[in-house]
């Protein structure tokens, strides 16, 4: 077993997805300079790099797939683990050799490893001509001035305001069905094991009525599902009197003083009843009783809630400053239960092998598995982060083989649920929305139903974007097959 898994730092069948990268389109608008982006990590940094394309743009480049075609080459960052970071170092090396054909191209590390290693990384990488933290995109048209006249530039500032609020996204790689929108940026929260605090800044929450109009804008074009994305949504939290009184306008005096995000999840899903609304991440912390029965009240508020654990024992969760202990977590899925009903869906991610976890320890990570009975999971081992308070606090003392022996047995556990948990929806009606045609076969489609799971159904009369009421016949660990009952029916 541990060979299987030798070299991999994280395993599930969503993590092919998040290891991989997403790069720009083609767009062609007659712009007179050319754009190619690549993007790792979260969903909030895919998302940002829609608003730096949309910055590009206004500023006369329009986007290539080609990188070797481009004028300006970004690569969107993340610094979550170590391999991560490898990942970034290993593509410099790919554009080095771009840029020795193109001498006057411009190459630019953006995002969170940039704002984590700042200038050292001009140092490190000679091959980068500018660094710009994620509060720093409105500089870059100034900064690529300045790496065009032939200097190096940085901008790692980081924001108490910045949520780019104003900035319509470009929207990279859509399938014109499901967009991100971010609601919030940063994290005050302080988990022992986590760089994010430190490459995104203090949390703030972006105005909710942009927020809307950018959700009614998308249906407008056409788009049937958004996902609204912070760190940690539950802790949105705005108010116009807090959120500078000379931007009011009347709509904002209509509005309640604070927004929680139990409120805006409420006027996002008030778009329009047939745009689906989705969300992450939850925080077990600070999710609330009303955000479960908004979501209830909404028949486009989709049953799923990302509920990161991280670990199933309480002497762990307190070292990793989660704020919260295995109780406590219990009882929130119960209440999500009682609410939501047992066809929920819940995800979780996990980390295993962190600092001086014990085999009993590890083992009650597995047994709450068991407890909450989740969909799918993001599974990793722990990655020591520099800065991190557990990096200055706690020894990284568990071998690699140990914490890669103890993630293997996570990702077995959890793929035994995920099948279970899907067997339970054969024979169910359910209401998917189509994303497009499958992967393996021209002649099956891929939606998704309400709990997030991916549903394939033959190929018909029908495209993507569509709602089907459908019946699922058969599954596998990762997907749902099912046969199609009705076209865009009346109601999710
Ligand atoms: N804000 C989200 C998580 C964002 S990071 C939350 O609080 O749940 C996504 C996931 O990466 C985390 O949930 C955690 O499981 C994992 N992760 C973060 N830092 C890590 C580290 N140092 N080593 C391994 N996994 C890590
Ligand atoms: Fe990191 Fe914790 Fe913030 Fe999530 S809530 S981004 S894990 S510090
Ligand atoms: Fe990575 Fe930064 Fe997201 S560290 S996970 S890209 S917030």
């Amino acid at each position: 077993m541990n060979n299987l898994i030798k070299d991999i730092d994280i395993i599930s069948a969503e993590e092919a997805q998040a290891c991989d990268y997403k790069t720009t389109v083609d767009e062609v608008t007659g712009k007179t300079k050319k754009l190619y982006i690549e993007s790792y990590g979260c969903a909030m940094n895919f998302s940002d790099s829609e608003i730096v394309a949309s910055i590009m743009k206004e500023n006369g480049f329009d986007t290539t797939s080609d990188f070797e075609q481009a004028d300006v080459i970004f690569l969107n960052t993340c610094s979550i683990r170590e391999k991560a970071e490898q990942t970034v170092r290993k593509r410099l090396t790919v554009f080095n050799k771009a840029k020795k054909k193109k001498p006057e191209m411009t190459i630019g590390v953006l995002g969170c490893m940039a704002e984590r290693l700042k200038e050292k990384l001009l140092e490190e990488e000679k091959v980068v001509d500018i660094v710009v933290g994620p509060d720093a995109y409105r500089d870059l048209p100034n900064l690529i001035n300045i790496a065009e006249d032939g200097q190096k530039a940085v901008n790692t500032f980081l924001s108490r305001e910045e949520t780019y609020a104003d900035i319509a996204p470009v929207r990279l790689n859509s399938n014109g069905v499901s967009a991100f929108i971010s609601i919030m940026r940063g994290c005050d929260n302080m988990c022992s094991f986590c760089v994010v605090p430190f490459t995104r800044g203090r949390e703030r929450s972006r105005d909710p009525h942009s927020i809307v109009a950018e959700a009614q804008d998308l249906f407008d074009k056409g788009y049937k599902e958004v996902t609204l994305l912070g760190q940690n949504v539950d802790s949105y939290k705005w108010s116009a009197e807090e959120n500078n009184k000379a931007r009011l306008n009347k709509k904002e005096e209509e509005i309640s003083e604070v927004v929680t995000f139990a409120h805006l999840l409420e006027m996002v899903a008030k778009v329009n009843p047939m745009l689906r609304v989705r969300f992450s991440t939850s925080h077990p912390k600070d999710i609330t009783d009303d955000v479960l029965y908004t979501i209830k009240a909404y028949d486009n508020i989709c049953n799923y809630i990302h509920l990161p654990v991280q670990s199933g024992n309480s002497r762990i969760l307190e070292m990793m400053n989660r704020t919260y202990d295995r109780e406590w977590y219990l009882e929130r899925v119960a209440k999500i239960r009682e609410i939501l009903g047992e066809e929920c869906g819940i995800s979780s991610d996990m980390i295993t092998g962190f600092c001086s976890e014990t085999e009993e320890e590890h083992q009650d990570t597995l047994s709450l598995m068991d407890l909450v009975k989740y969909d799918f999971s993001y599974m990793f081992y722990y990655s020591e982060r520099p800065g991190t308070l557990a990096a200055k606090k706690f020894e990284d003392d568990i071998p690699l083989e140990i914490k890669k022996r103890r993630l293997a047995e996570v990702i077995t556990k959890q793929s035994e649920l995920s099948h279970k948990r899907n067997k339970l929806d054969i024979g169910k009606e359910q209401v998917i929305l189509l994303e497009g045609t499958s992967k393996k076969s021209q002649d099956e489609l891929k939606g998704r139903n309400s709990a997030n799971k991916v549903v394939i159904v033959p190929n018909g009369d029908y495209q993507k974007g569509d709602y089907l009421k459908v019946r699922i016949t058969d599954c596998t660990t990762a997907t749902l097959f099912g046969e199609v009952l009705e076209i865009n029916p009346a109601s999710l």
